[in-house]
This record gives C-alpha cells, sequence and structure tokens, in this order.
C-alpha cells in the first residue's frame, strides 16, 4: 500500500493505577498519523500527556505500570498494541528511536560514548566490535562531534550538555530507525546551543528520511522544525494542524493561548506575557465538557461546561476540539 501512513494512532487511551485500585485515564482520544518523512510536533503544558503518548508509541508504558486500554498504534501496517515484549524489542533500535526527556542521565558514566552506542547497533543490528567501533564514529562524526576518531573514547563526563545530547542523537540514530521520538530534547540546553541541536535534527532528518515525533512544550521551537503541529491539553489533542496554521490561524482558544504567551523579540521587558491564567487540571480532575473550558475566555455557560467536544475539521489543514471554534475569532502571531 504507497500512501499508507507509517504510524497511525487511533483513540489512544492510557491509564496507570491509582489508589484504590482504579484505574486512572491520563492520555483518552489521542488520534494521529505520521507519514513516511514527514514532521509532527506534540506541544502542551506539563503534565498534558505528551511523554505518556510517546511511551505508548514505543511500548513502554508497561515499564511505569501504566496500561494501554483503548485505541490502537499501527507501524507500518501492523498493529502494536497487542504484541508480546519481545516484540517490540525487536521494533525498538532498528524501527522505532526515542530520545529521551532527561538524556544525560540515560548515559552511563561508566563507559565510553564509544561503547554505548557500539554496543546499542551490535545488540540490534548484529554488528561485530570492529565495524561497530566503526559505526560508532561515523555517527559521532554524523551528529557534528569534532575529531570523532579521538573523542570516541571519551567518557560522558567529558563532553557538555550539548554534546551529551549529539551523543544521544547519535546512539538511537545509529541503528537507523524509521521513526524517531524526540522528547523535549533540548529543554536542558542554553538558547545557543538548543538552536545548533534543532539545526542539526532537521539535518539529520532531510539525510536519512525519518519520520520525526517532535515533543515540545515550546510552540515557537516546533513551528520552526516540524510541519504539523499537534496541542495537547488534559490528555487529549485538542488542535491540529499545519505549522503555519497552528501559527497563524489557531481554531482552539488553547493554542491561541499559548501563541500570546511566546515571547516576542523587541518587546520592553517590562510587558508581562498573556499567559493563560489557571492551570492545567490534574488526571482525575478533568472538568466536564470541553476540559479546557475553566480557562477559556470565550467559554459559553450552558454548552462548553456540558457537552464533550470531539475533534473536527475546521479549516484547510486543522482539526479542533472546540464547540464554539466557529463563533470565535482567535489571534494568531501577527507579523509586525
Ligand atoms: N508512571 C506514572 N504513574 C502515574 N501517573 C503518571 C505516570 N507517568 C505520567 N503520569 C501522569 O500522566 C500525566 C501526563 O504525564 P506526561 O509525562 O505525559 O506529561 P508531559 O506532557 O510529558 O509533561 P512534561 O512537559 O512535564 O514532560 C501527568 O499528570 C502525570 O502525572
Ligand atoms: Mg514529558
Amino acid at each position: 500500500m504507497e500512501n499508507r501512513p507509517l504510524l497511525e494512532v487511533r483513540d489512544l487511551a492510557v491509564s496507570f493505577p491509582a489508589a484504590g485500585g482504579e484505574w486512572l485515564p491520563v492520555v483518552e482520544d489521542v488520534s494521529f498519523t505520521l507519514g513516511q518523512g514527514e514532521s509532527a510536533a506534540l506541544v502542551g503544558e506539563s503534565g498534558s500527556g505528551k511523554t505518556v503518548t510517546s511511551l505508548a508509541i514505543m511500548g513502554l508504558v508497561g515499564v511505569s505500570s501504566g496500561r494501554i486500554t483503548a485505541g490502537s498504534i499501527t507501524f507500518d501496517g501492523r498493529e502494536l498494541t497487542a504484541l508480546p515484549e519481545r516484540e517490540w524489542q525487536r521494533l525498538r533500535g532498528p524501527s522505532l528511536g526515542m530520545i529521551f526527556q532527561q538524556p544525560i542521565r540515560s548515559l552511563n558514566p561508566a563507559f565510553t560514548v564509544g561503547e554505548q552506542i557500539a554496543e546499542s547497533v551490535r545488540r540490534h543490528l548484529g554488528l561485530d566490535r570492529r565495524r561497530a567501533r566503526a559505526r560508532a564514529i561515523e555517527m559521532l562524526d554524523l551528529v557534528q562531534i569534532p575529531r570523532a576518531a579521538q573523542r570516541v573514547d571519551d567518557y560522558p563526563h567529558q563532553f557538555s550538555g550539548g554534546m551529551c545530547q549529539r551523543v544521544m542523537i547519535a546512539m538511537v540514530m545509529a541503528c537507523n530507525p524509521r521513526l524517531l521520538i524526540a522528547d523535549e530534547p533540548t529543554t536542558a540546553l542554553d538558547v545557543t546551543v538548543q538552536k545548533r541541536i534543532l539545526d542539526l535534527l532537521r539535518e539529520l532528518q532531510e539525510q536519512t528520511g525519518v519520520s520525526l515525533l517532535f515533543v515540545s512544550h515550546d510552540l515557537a521551537v516546533v513551528a520552526e522544525l516540524c510541519q504539523r503541529v499537534m496541542v495537547m491539553y488534559a490528555g487529549q489533542i485538542v488542535e491540529s494542524a499545519s505549522a503555519a496554521d497552528v501559527f497563524f490561524r489557531p481554531t482552539h482558544p488553547y493554542t491561541s493561548g499559548l501563541l500570546a504567551a511566546i515571547p516576542k523579540p523587541g518587546l520592553l521587558t517590562d510587558r508581562r506575557l498573556t499567559a493563560i491564567p489557571g492551570s492545567i487540571p490534574a488526571p482525575g480532575h478533568w472538568p466536564v465538557g470541553c476540559r479546557f473550558h475553566d480557562r477559556c475566555p470565550y467559554r459559553e455557560p450552558g454548552v462548553c461546561d456540558v457537552d464533550r467536544p470531539g475533534l473536527v475539521p475546521a479549516g484547510s489543514t486543522a482539526e479542533t476540539r472546540c464547540l464554539r471554534t466557529k463563533e470565535i475569532e482567535l489571534r494568531g502571531v501577527t507579523v509586525p
């Protein structure tokens, strides 16, 4: 099948055990597709469910005792949710790669970076020692570590934060995954290093054709890197559209609120950002009706606090989970 998306997530729900033997849903109704070579972003405030969604795709929610309770995840046409762990292990590495949210802690301080990359390709691709080392050097070079042939024998503590992040990217990309999930890969880094890592991811994507699911709380970052943006709130996708539409023509008040909170260059520092008042409700405390209604300046009593919005088409590329999207006018980013 030619036009089949590489990844298709349908009505995904994930729960974690809560007090009293209950299962608490933390992600619900999540649906999206990702094409071969496409880049899409999952964006939202802390706790919205970005990492849990990513871990579900990797088959890793069980590690922290979570469970996929509904929906399906197909990768290259194959249903993943019912796979036994043994099969997941075969996919992680050569098919599904993930850069985790706290990458620096994922490197083992006791082994050289070369040994760690080599170990990954030996395990997943079955390369012998010599070829695995050559692959490690090649990958360090690809992620633009200077003097890769020497630095391959260094330990993680001899690398800066930005360099460790490059090593993590090298380790994941060494197995040639078809899907790369990058969970907040630049959050711990300072702004200039951040920009270089984003440039690197963009270049790697162009060179390798890997499909990229980029996870971030920063809309400004993802709009630059990704073709499509999916905005998450309280365990659901509330808006999905092309990066340009999300940025300039948002259809959900939450997206518009996030855009208003992006710092604008040239604004006087004493101008306060228009942050969204209130905070994201925790799982188990999601309000009835639209989950955003109690923070929404456009809410209509009797509608938004009653009806549950579905994700519906709202423009050429947009889908939105807002009951009032046709009646309201939302501000995107304005170009001065
Ligand atoms: N192992 C777990 N057990 C119980 N609840 C969990 C577990 N992991 C995540 N959660 C809950 O699921 C919700 C979504 O968490 P998730 O880590 O996906 O958020 P996130 O969008 O990645 O946030 P951040 O931007 O802080 O990384 C949160 O309320 C979190 O507390
Ligand atoms: Mg996270």
